[in-house]
């Protein structure tokens, strides 16, 4: 170990126009998640839910890796194979997040730090036990016009420069996750200064730390307006400022970069990062996904919690992973949309 297999690692979570489901979300955002569909959260609604997700047939021709909850990797399937293997089995890599969450920033009113240092290392010595071949850990950032401080960039920044040297240290691929809020009236201009300045300090925290750049995937926001802006921008304009963002930011040695879908809906998030692929030209980093509602949302619809129903969940889930599959290599087109999985 280890440079050649984090490397690997990180390739093959990227390669192929294929990218990551994240499903892991915190108990609580799931069990808001379900109650909001009528079922009831339990450990094994939970539990069957991501076994819906996870056993879709073919869904490894989209998804590289899954990233699970750790609730979710100490369970096991209805057959009794622990989550790890049975993603194993269906020639996906078994990942997890390991921050405890964001809290709130001491010294800044209204800002977050992540937590979850403490007793990494030894926790990442039983994730990688159980089968874990990467980790995710997610740096919230919120803008205004005061809004992020020198102070949540710089600890942010540290706490993850300080994760993913731990997570490499124990043979697996961070994720690396700073997520710009959009909540907020800010311009997409506003948004692509601070996505980088975040990317800027993200980076130099990483090298202080001699983090392995070949070995890790980078997964930020995609450069748009806050949620509660007038601005009314193309997905083409998307597109321009993220991709100039990255060029500036991104250090050509990162394998791959993943994007998180930060609650656009899934043809929203479909639609912008076929933009992002079309217009990117030749690029030193794959561009890809790393999907948690945008790949979600349908498939817990159409699943709605009922046995009867997993075909359903799973065929609107194969749709997703399809459409967005084909977004990364900049060949979806909305036609896709009327196409079943199975065509
Ligand atoms: P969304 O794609 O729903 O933003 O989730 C991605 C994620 O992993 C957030 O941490």
């Amino acid at each position: 170990m280890f440079v050649k297999d984090l490397h690997a690692t990180a390739e093959a979570l990227v390669a192929g126009r294929k990218g990551l489901l994240a499903a892991d979300e915190t108990v609580s955002t799931l069990s808001r998640r379900l109650v909001a569909r009528g079922i009831e959260p339990t450990p094994d609604s939970r539990r069957s839910y991501r076994e819906m997700l996870f056993s879709t047939p073919r869904i490894g021709d989209y998804i590289s890796g899954v990233i699970l909850h750790e609730e979710t990797i100490r369970q096991r399937s209805s057959a009794g194979i622990a989550f790890p293997k049975l993603l194993g089995q269906l020639g996906m890599l078994a990942g997890i997040k390991v921050d405890r969450g964001a809290n709130p920033l001491a010294g800044s009113s209204g800002e977050h730090i992540t937590d979850g240092l403490d007793g990494l290392r030894d926790r990442l010595k039983e994730y990688a036990a159980m089968g874990a071949r990467f980790a995710k850990w997610r740096a919230v950032i919120v803008v205004s016009e005061t809004r992020p401080t020198p102070l949540c960039l710089r600890d942010n920044a540290h706490a993850l420069g300080r994760y993913a040297a731990i997570c490499q240290e124990q043979g697996l691929v961070p994720i690396v996750e700073a997520e710009i809020m959009t909540d907020g009236t800010h311009t997409i201009e506003r948004c692509e200064e601070v996505t980088g300045a975040v990317l800027r300090q993200v980076f130099a925290a990483l090298l202080d730390r001699k983090v392995l750049l070949e070995g890790m995937v980078l997964k930020p926001n995609m450069v748009v307006p806050g949620s509660m802006s007038p601005q009314a921008v193309s997905s083409q304009a998307i597109a321009a400022a993220t991709l100039r963002c990255l060029r500036r930011f991104v250090p050509a040695a990162v394998p791959g970069v993943a994007f998180l879908s930060g609650g656009q809906d899934p043809f929203e998030a479909t639609v912008h990062l076929n933009a992002i692929a079309q217009q990117s030209g030749a690029t030193p980093w794959q561009l890809t996904f790393s999907f948690g509602r945008a790949l979600q949302d349908e498939a817990l619809r159409a699943w709605g919690g009922w046995p009867e129903h997993v075909g359903a969940g799973q065929l609107a889930f194969l749709h997703r992973a399809r459409c967005v599959s084909s977004a990364a290599a900049g060949s979806y087109s909305a036609a896709m949309e009327d196409q079943s999985a199975v065509a």
